[in-house]
């Protein structure tokens, strides 16, 4: 990490003590944009760094609009194939999570054209240098390997902005490594307002809400990821929960204690344990003592199968429902439909290009 990098993470996080205390206080002022690739059912680490958070700021008041970004998919990959079951996936996750459709907009990229067009004027405000400069870019060229890079994948932090912008949201949680981004879609909107000088600005310039979860690792001590098999999903029931723990690397000393340096997967395990149970990682070590990975394991499963308990029975029976899941999307595609047209057409006044005869 670069020392501009740093301070500006240091910056950020001083600002989201701040915005969290406000939004205790003044919730209705904020409106939240995030949202997913829809490429697989969520995982406990989706769960605990980022889809409880979302569920905790629409309970605090805050409206959130959740992108299920279908367009995205395509900037790494050949096939659509397992795109409609992936929706679904995603929905009955969201929803099984305590996302609630009666407050909180889910929509699809590709449901809601307006947002899509505001691409065009966005990509005139920022230069090709300084895409490839990304370093979100970077990091997605990186892990699609040898592919050529598709100049949608080049481009997909404007289209982020296009899916920030389109609804006005001034807020964003974020984790550490997706600052850059956030950071090009403040200036797109600032050169916006900038060059179609509105006596007010159009778009604010959202802020990131940097989130206090803790990395977790896979089962295998590697970045928990779907693809790479070692993590756990909301969607797995007890007993492959528990396999997948058993599974799990671990090391040769039966005295179990956190020491996320020296020992990364036990810690990995009990910080697991600890975050499924409200407790400090340190207090479960003490409580598995000497008894090894084994009982270690065990008390993990406990742990997270008890957690998500109550999500899995919601989840099992929004799954058998795809009807009512994609109830649910096509109403939020409408209310993102609206919001769309709308900034649009403000949109289109500004840059002159308003052409119905009036009266
Ligand atoms: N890129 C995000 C992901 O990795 C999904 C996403 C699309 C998103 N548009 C966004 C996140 C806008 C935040 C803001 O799944």
């Amino acid at each position: 990490m670069t020392n501009v990098e740093h301070q500006s993470y240091l910056r950020a996080a001083a600002r989201s003590a701040q915005l969290e205390s406000e939004i205790v206080t003044s919730p209705g002022r904020f409106r939240v944009l995030t949202g997913d690739r829809p490429t697989g059912a969520l995982h406990l680490g989706h769960y605990l760094g980022t889809l409880a958070n979302r569920v905790r700021l629409q309970d605090a008041g805050v409206e959130v609009l959740l992108v299920v970004a279908d367009y995205q998919v395509i900037a790494d990959r050949d096939t659509v194939d397992d795109i409609p079951q992936s929706v679904l996936e995603l929905l009955a996750d969201y929803l099984a999570a305590g996302i609630d459709p009666d407050r909180t907009t889910v929509f699809a990229h590709s449901a809601v054209p307006a947002l899509n067009q505001l691409l065009l004027p966005f990509l005139s405000l920022v230069s090709v240098a300084e895409l490839h400069r990304n370093p979100t870019v970077k990091a997605e060229a990186e892990a699609a390997g040898h592919r050529a890079l598709s100049g949608l994948l080049l481009t997909y932090p404007v289209h982020q902005a296009a899916d920030i912008l389109f609804c006005k949201a001034n807020l964003v949680p974020v984790g550490r490594d997706q600052l850059p981004h956030l950071e090009l879609t403040r200036s797109i909107a600032r050169r916006f307002n900038q060059r179609y000088g509105a006596a007010t600005p159009l778009f604010p310039e959202p802020e990131p809400l940097l989130s206090a979860a803790p990395l977790l690792l896979g089962l295998d001590g590697q970045k928990m990821s779907k693809s790479r098999g070692n993590a756990i999903a909301l969607r797995d029931d007890e007993d492959r929960t528990a396999a997948l723990l058993r599974q799990a690397r671990t090391d040769g000393e039966r005295q179990i204690t956190y020491e996320p340096g020296r020992r990364p997967e036990v810690s990995n395990l009990l910080l697991l344990a600890a975050l499924c149970s409200d407790r400090l990682p340190e207090q479960v070590a003490q409580d598995v003592g000497d008894r090894g990975a084994s009982a270690l394991k065990a008390l993990v499963a406990e742990a997270v199968n008890e957690r998500l308990r109550p999500l899995r029975r919601r989840r099992a029976e929004l799954a058998a429902d795809p009807k009512f899941l994609l109830d649910v999307l096509a109403a939020g595609n409408a209310v993102a439909n609206d919001l769309a047209d709308a900034t649009l057409q403000q949109v289109r006044r500004l840059m002159h290009m308003e052409y119905q005869t009036v009266g």
